[in-house]
C-alpha cells in the first residue's frame, strides 16, 4: 500500500513545493484535499476552451458549456447511485446544501415547537442553519450523545422519537473524532417513525462508498473540495418527494419558469434550486476529481488512508502524554489528540515550522468541545497520498515540539 499512496502522491502537484523550507506533509486533509493534475487540467481546459453561461444561449459554447455541466451532474448522480439526475443540485458546498434544505423546512415543514435531532458531533454546518431556519418556531434541537470511543449511542437515538420530531440530520462521519455513524440503521429508525434523514456527508464522502438509495437517504450533502475536487462547489442530493416539496432556496435566473410582477412561477427539478449562474467549472472539476477517484477505485484509496490511519495511530501512541480523542470501531482517516497539557496551537505551529500542516482548534464543533471538556485538539486528517514516511516526520517534528514546550 505504501507504493500505492506514493504513485498517487505523483499526481497532485502542490505536494511537491516545500514549507519553511522544508518537504510539505499536508495532514489536514478533512480541511480541504489537495488536488490532482486531471483536475486542474479539467478545470483549466473548460476556462480555455468552452467558457460560457448555461441553459441561455443558442450557440455553441453555451451549448457545450451546458452539456458539460449537465454531465457533471449525471457523474455525481452515478456516484452517489442517485435514481434521477434531477435530484442532484449543485450548491457551494455542504453548508449551502443544508442551508437549502433547513430554509425550505423552515418555511413549509416546522411548526411550533417542532424537534430536530442532530448528534453531539455536528459540524456548526450542521446545528447553525436549524437554529436560524427554525428561530421563529422555537425549533428545538434533540442532541444524540457518544460514548467514550465517540459513537454515536444508538438506545438514546432511539429515546428521542415523538410527534413533534420533523427531521434527523447527522453526519456520516464526524470531522473530529472520525467516527462513521451507522448511518443505514439511523436512516431505518428514523424511517420507522415517518421521520426524514439528512446526512452531512462533508466527511463521509472521501472515507465511505456512498449509495444514497441503499442508504434511502432522504437528503445528502457533499463538499466537492473534500474529494480532490475545487472549491466552491458541492452537492445537495435530494429524493424527487422531498425537492418537489420543499420551496426555492433562492430567487434569480434559470430558478423560474414565468415571471410576473404579480406572480412568479417555478422552474423543474434541479434548476428550481439553482438560481443565478452556477459555478460550471466547479461542476466539471467535481465531474473529474470523481471520475479519477473512480478510476482508481475508491476503494483502494479508502483501504489506502485507513492502513495509513491505522499505522498513524500507533506512532503517535508511542508518545507520553498524548491522547487520541475517538477510538470509534469504523472510524474515517481522522486522528485528533491533545498532548500533555500543551495547547494544541502551540503544538500546531511549532510542528508548521518543521513542514507538518495539521488543523488545530474546535474544528467548529464546539458543543463537541464542551462535552468532551478540551478548548480544542491538534488534528491529522489524511488523504490517499499521505505515506508512513510522512508520519514517522509527523512523529519526531512532535517529539521535538514536545521537547521545546518542555
Ligand atoms: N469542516 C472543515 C474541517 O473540519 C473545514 O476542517
Amino acid at each position: 500500500m505504501e507504493a500505492f499512496r506514493k504513485q498517487v502522491r505523483e499526481a497532485f502537484p502542490l505536494l511537491q513545493r516545500q514549507v519553511h523550507g522544508k518537504p510539505l506533509a499536508y495532514f489536514d486533509n478533512a480541511a480541504t484535499t489537495q488536488k490532482p493534475q486531471a483536475v486542474l487540467d479539467a478545470v483549466d481546459n473548460y476556462y480555455r476552451q468552452t467558457n460560457s453561461n448555461v441553459h441561455r444561449g443558442v450557440h455553441a459554447l453555451s451549448q457545450e458549456a451546458t452539456e458539460a455541466y449537465e454531465q457533471a451532474r449525471k457523474t455525481v448522480q452515478n456516484f452517489l447511485h442517485a435514481a434521477h439526475s434531477h435530484e442532484i443540485i449543485f450548491t457551494r458546498g455542504t453548508t449551502e446544501a443544508v442551508n437549502l434544505v433547513a430554509q425550505g423546512f423552515g418555511k413549509s415543514v416546522f411548526q411550533e415547537g417542532d424537534e430536530i435531532i442532530c448528534s453531539v458531533m455536528e459540524h456548526h454546518s450542521n446545528i447553525v442553519p436549524w437554529q436560524l431556519a427554525g428561530a421563529d418556531k422555537k425549533l428545538r434541537i434533540r442532541v444524540i450523545p457518544v460514548n467514550e470511543r465517540g459513537e454515536a449511542d444508538m438506545e438514546s437515538y432511539a429515546s428521542l422519537f415523538n410527534e413533534k420530531t420533523k427531521l434527523v440530520a447527522i453526519t456520516q462521519a464526524s470531522n473530529v473524532l472520525g467516527s462513521i455513524t451507522p448511518l443505514k440503521e439511523i436512516i431505518r429508525i428514523a424511517h420507522s417513525h415517518s421521520v426524514p434523514v439528512l446526512a452531512d456527508g462533508a466527511q463521509g464522502v472521501k472515507c465511505c462508498l456512498t449509495d444514497v438509495q441503499e442508504l434511502d437517504c432522504d437528503f445528502y450533502c457533499f463538499s466537492g473540495h473534500k474529494i480532490y475536487a475545487p472549491m466552491g462547489i458541492g452537492v445537495l442530493y435530494g429524493k424527487e418527494k422531498w425537492l418537489e416539496k420543499l420551496p426555492p432556496y433562492q430567487g434569480g435566473g434559470d430558478m423560474i419558469q414565468h415571471v410576473g410582477f404579480d406572480k412568479t412561477t417555478f422552474n423543474s427539478l434541479p434548476f428550481k434550486f439553482e438560481a443565478g449562474t452556477p459555478n460550471v467549472a466547479g461542476a466539471i472539476g467535481l465531474q473529474a476529481a470523481l471520475q479519477w477517484v473512480e478510476n482508481i477505485g475508491q476503494e483502494k484509496l479508502i483501504r489506502a488512508e485507513e492502513e495509513l490511519t491505522a499505522y498513524a495511530t500507533k506512532q503517535l501512541q508511542q508518545l507520553p502524554g498524548l491522547r487520541i480523542w475517538g477510538t470509534s470501531a469504523r472510524k474515517a482517516a481522522v486522528i485528533s489528540f491533545t498532548l500533555g497539557h500543551h495547547h494544541p496551537t502551540d503544538v500546531g505551529t511549532l510542528i508548521d515550522f518543521m513542514g507538518i500542516a495539521v488543523r488545530t482548534g474546535h474544528h467548529c464543533c464546539q458543543p463537541l468541545m464542551d462535552v468532551l471538556g478540551i478548548p480544542g485538539t491538534v488534528r491529522a486528517s489524511f488523504a490517499a497520498y499521505n505515506t508512513q514516511e510522512e508520519t514517522d516526520r509527523m512523529l519526531s517534528a512532535l517529539q521535538t515540539a514536545q521537547q521545546m514546550l518542555g
